[in-house]
């Protein structure tokens, strides 16, 4: 049994999905504890909604009493911590959620986790894993020139959002320095594929160009990320809890650095080929509807990851290119955009209220 916190987002219900497809693991239950916000979605796991296998729970990582009662009562051998706020312009406006979600409610699963930890039978507590889920961005902007973020490199985060990871981070690393909980702490890039929340780059470019609406690029469009398709996500941080060091730190990423133009403009070509119509209806190419807007506040100029420890240590690559990544994640906002239009006119949120109410403790 594991134990998942914030698998009804984007990454978090690729990961439960995956784990329960996958051949060495399908059989290991998962519990998915989400509060739901305004990025959990049940929608993404109805798949699975009634497999004995899984089994959902409405709540907030920030309450002990649910974490204390939910590890007593599952023992999970594992637990992988996906929840927070995820969104640095939503950061940036109301950076409150960020510190509380982020910092306090790792504080808490810490905190629970260590004591459940504690009370395991020497055999159960040699095996259990703590994972923590964390981003480059944590590492701060990087020069033109300068190498990729290494396990080692300093931290320098400089958005809320960031902070608060960083915050989040060091609390899981104190715990193990100092109190002995088995963690792992990966950090990642930026991900990118299936039930993404079309406020993020890619997910919102594909919906704005295919309703005709302007393809918002930050600045002069030359701020770099390196991408990686979610499933990739995945699959590393299987590796990561199968066969990872506790204590240690692992740098997920793509191998591959792109400008958000390039991005935006391999979108918009992909596009073209695939939806004739709205690319007519845009004068002829996607492209047209790319529009400069005002920068972010703070905007890091550049992230790249240096991900041979994981490579070296587990064995861990990509599978996708991002050539068969993004045609991939194009593909499927196609065939899916009822799931976006859902997503954007709230009416999941209607059904979340419906179905859960205030159930979430
Ligand atoms: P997301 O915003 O899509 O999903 C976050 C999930 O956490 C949602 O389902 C939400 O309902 C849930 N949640 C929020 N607050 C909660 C709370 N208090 N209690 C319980 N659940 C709560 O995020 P994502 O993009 O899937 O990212 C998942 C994790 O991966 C985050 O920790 C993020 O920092 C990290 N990460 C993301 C990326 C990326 O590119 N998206 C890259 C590297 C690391
Ligand atoms: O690097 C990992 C991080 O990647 C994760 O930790 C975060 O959770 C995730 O949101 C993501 O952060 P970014 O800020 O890099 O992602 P976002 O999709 O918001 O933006 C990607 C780049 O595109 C960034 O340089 C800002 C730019 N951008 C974004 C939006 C939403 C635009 O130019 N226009 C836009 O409308």
């Amino acid at each position: 049994m594991i134990l998942i916190t914030g698998g009804a987002g984007f990454i978090g219900s690729n990961f439960v999905l995956d784990w329960l497809s996958d051949p060495k693991h399908g059989q290991e239950p998962v519990i998915n504890l989400d509060l739901l916000t305004y990025a959990g979605n049940t929608e993404n796991l109805s798949s699975i909604a009634n497999d004995p296998r899984y089994q959902f729970i409405h709540g907030d990582i920030r309450n002990p009493e649910l974490i204390e009662a939910l590890l007593a009562k599952h023992r999970p051998r594992t637990v992988v911590h996906f929840a927070a706020e995820s969104h640095v312009d939503r950061s940036i406006h109301g950076p409150g959620e960020f510190i509380s979600t982020n910092i306090q409610g790792t504080f808490n699963l810490l905190q629970c986790s260590l004591a459940y930890w504690k009370r395991l039978p020497a055999d159960q507590a040699k095996d259990f894993r703590f994972l923590h889920v964390s981003t480059d961005e944590v590492y701060g902007s990087l020069g033109a020139k300068d190498p990729a973020f290494t396990e080692t490199t300093p931290y320098q985060p400089n958005s809320p959002y960031s902070a608060s990871k960083a915050a989040s981070d060091h609390l899981v690393r104190a715990w193990h320095h100092t109190y002995g909980l088995p963690v792992l702490t990966t950090n990642c890039s930026n991900n990118y594929g299936p039930f993404q929340f079309p406020e993020k780059l890619i997910p919102l470019v594909i919906a704005n160009a295919l309703a005709g609406k302007p393809l918002p690029i930050y600045g002069d469009g030359m701020n770099v990320r390196d991408w990686l398709f979610v499933g990739d996500h995945c699959s590393a941080i299987r590796a990561v809890l199968a066969q990872g060091v506790p204590g240690e730190v692992y740098n997920i990423g793509g191998w591959n650095e792109m400008p958000n133009l390039v991005i935006v403009k391999t979108i918009c070509a992909l596009l073209d080929e695939r939806s004739p119509e709205t690319a007519k209806r845009a004068g002829g190419k996607h492209e047209s509807l790319i529009q400069s807007v005002k920068d972010r506040p703070g905007h890091d100029r550049r992230y790249a990851i240096n991900a041979e420890k994981i490579n070296q240590a587990l064995g861990w690559k990509p599978s996708e290119t991002f050539a068969s990544g993004i045609a991939k994640t194009v593909d499927w906002y196609l065939a899916n955009q009822d799931w976006v239009r859902r997503v954007q006119s709230g009416a999941y949120r209607d059904w979340i209220q419906k179905q859960y109410g205030n159930t979430a403790s």
